[in-house]
């Protein structure tokens, strides 16, 4: 039974059926680089406990190389009568190394160990590959907020006009959760960074074989220390799973704002050509799909993670077939952020900021009423009665249809006699925002000094 690794105890082979449920070379190929690194780590170990020769080591080395330059090349594919990656290759390595000595490779391995090992190496390599994309869509938020030191724009809470802030504030605001998720991969890597290769099917393997050096090999910092828990453990993988979906959802944030920005009604942003869309019927529009892929994509995330999280539930150790389901989520999880990530960087650095209409926008809407309340703290008003008076102003200015500064200096004398004209040097947009200079605040001083520390962070990636 060519290209299957069980034949020896059934009298025939597998129904139709069941060959095409079992079978996962349609998504596993795609580790077949990663399969035949641990097969040459494993050659390795092999020969250094005596089960291989010298020379047949050098002879199945040549035979992974050439199987690994033919799969390259395609060449070599998955049949149709291959079950999975593992057994496809070994066939593919049978071929080229003869049975005799191809057949000596499988001892002291299972699928169970070499599956879980080649799925940290996927997710390792395509965590860095997420991260800098993620570093990409950052240093373009980046970019964006240098490039606007002293733009204001209202800041919101419940999508209503709250206090004045700066645009290159918000930015980073959005900017450090992603920030995060990029320490949050190269934290996650301290744990996936250790290989179950060596576990054997579950109980460990009995010919002296050190798993410790297969783990150098393949680029891991130590071998696992319990075979069960390295074949049937997915914790890491679902680990990263959480972190792309939090990714997503990160982005999705972004997004939901740039697609409000970019609303006639809003009017902050104008979406570069390149990064927009139009309509096959209305020609003036022009969308922002980028930003609502994201949006959507999130929720694809979410689900990929959802997934995974339910095939694991109650799963009893060790390796159960239930575990051949890890594979997609996070393959599609990797697809969907890597095809996203360039996009977004080149959305969010292309973005047109209407600088005018925000400023213009940043104090209305009564936003500069903290202000009034602390300005009169400041006086020696206590926080409870400044709060009451100046939403007294409030009341005034809204009931006359104006704003906080027209409000006359008798206007504002009749309402208290702390409110004196002196109020108006936080009447403005840039006295409100200039006042918030603690650490953390949206004054430029203070957003300057947080950018200084963004970079430093960021530089220590
Ligand atoms: N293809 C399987 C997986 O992805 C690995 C094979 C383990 N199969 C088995 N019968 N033990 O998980």
């Amino acid at each position: 039974n060519e290209g299957s690794l069980w034949g020896g105890r059934f009298s025939g082979g597998p129904a139709e059926a069941m060959a095409a449920l079992s079978k996962s070379t349609h998504f596993d190929w795609r580790l077949a680089g990663y399969d035949i690194a641990g097969s040459r780590a494993h050659a390795k170990v092999l020969q250094r406990a005596g089960l291989l020769t010298e020379t047949e080591l050098t002879d199945m080395l040549a035979a992974l190389n050439q199987l690994e330059a033919d799969v390259k090349s395609q060449a070599y594919v998955a049949a149709e009568s291959d079950e999975d990656v593992h057994g496809s290759l070994e066939r593919g390595l049978l071929e080229r190394a003869g049975t005799q000595l191809g057949g000596k490779l499988r001892a002291g391995r299972s699928r169970n160990d070499q599956i879980a090992t080649l799925g940290r190496m996927f997710l390792r390599d395509h965590a860095r590959i997420i991260a800098s994309g993620v570093i990409d869509t950052i240093d373009a938020m980046l970019d964006q907020a240098k490039a606007h030191p002293y733009a204001p724009m209202p800041g919101r809470t419940h999508l209503q006009h709250a206090q004045p802030i700066l645009l290159s504030h918000l930015l980073l605001a959005y900017a450090w959760p992603l920030l995060r998720d990029v320490q949050r991969f190269a934290d996650w890597d301290k744990r996936a960074a250790v290989s179950p290769y060596g576990s054997g099917a579950l109980a460990g393997q009995t010919l002296g074989l050190d798993p410790n050096f297969v783990a150098a090999e393949l680029g891991f910092d130590s071998a696992v220390f319990n075979s069960i828990d390295g074949t049937a453990a997915r914790d890491v993988f679902a680990e990263f799973s959480w972190i792309t979906a939090m990714i997503g959802v990160d982005l999705s944030r972004v997004s939901e704002e740039v697609i409000l920005w970019a609303t006639k009604e809003f009017s902050f942003v104008k979406l570069h050509d390149a990064f927009s869309t139009g309509s096959s019927i209305m020609p003036q529009k022009k969308n922002p799909d980028i930003a609502e892929l994201a949006r959507g994509k999130a929720g694809r995330l979410i689900g990929d993670l959802t997934g995974l999280m339910a095939t694991l539930k109650a799963l009893p150790l060790a390796y159960n077939r239930d575990l051949q389901e890890d594979k997609e989520p996070v393959f599609d999880a990797a697809d969907t952020l890597e095809m996203l990530l360039p996009a977004m960087a080149g959305m969010m650095g292309t973005l047109t900021f209407n600088t005018e209409r925000m400023a213009q926008l940043a104090p209305q809407g009564f936003a500069l009423a903290t202000d009034i309340a602390e300005w009169l703290v400041r006086q020696g008003v206590p926080f409870r009665d400044a709060h009451e008076l100046s939403g007294a102003a409030v009341q005034l200015a809204e009931s006359r249809g104006v704003e906080l500064w027209d409000l006359t200096d008798e206007e504002y004398a009749g309402i208290s006699e702390h409110l004196t004209p002196k109020v108006r040097e936080v009447l403005s947009t840039e006295g409100s925002l200039n006042a918030r200079n603690g650490q953390g605040g949206t004054a430029p001083s203070a957003v300057a000094e947080q950018i200084v520390e963004f970079e430093r962070q960021l530089d220590q990636i």
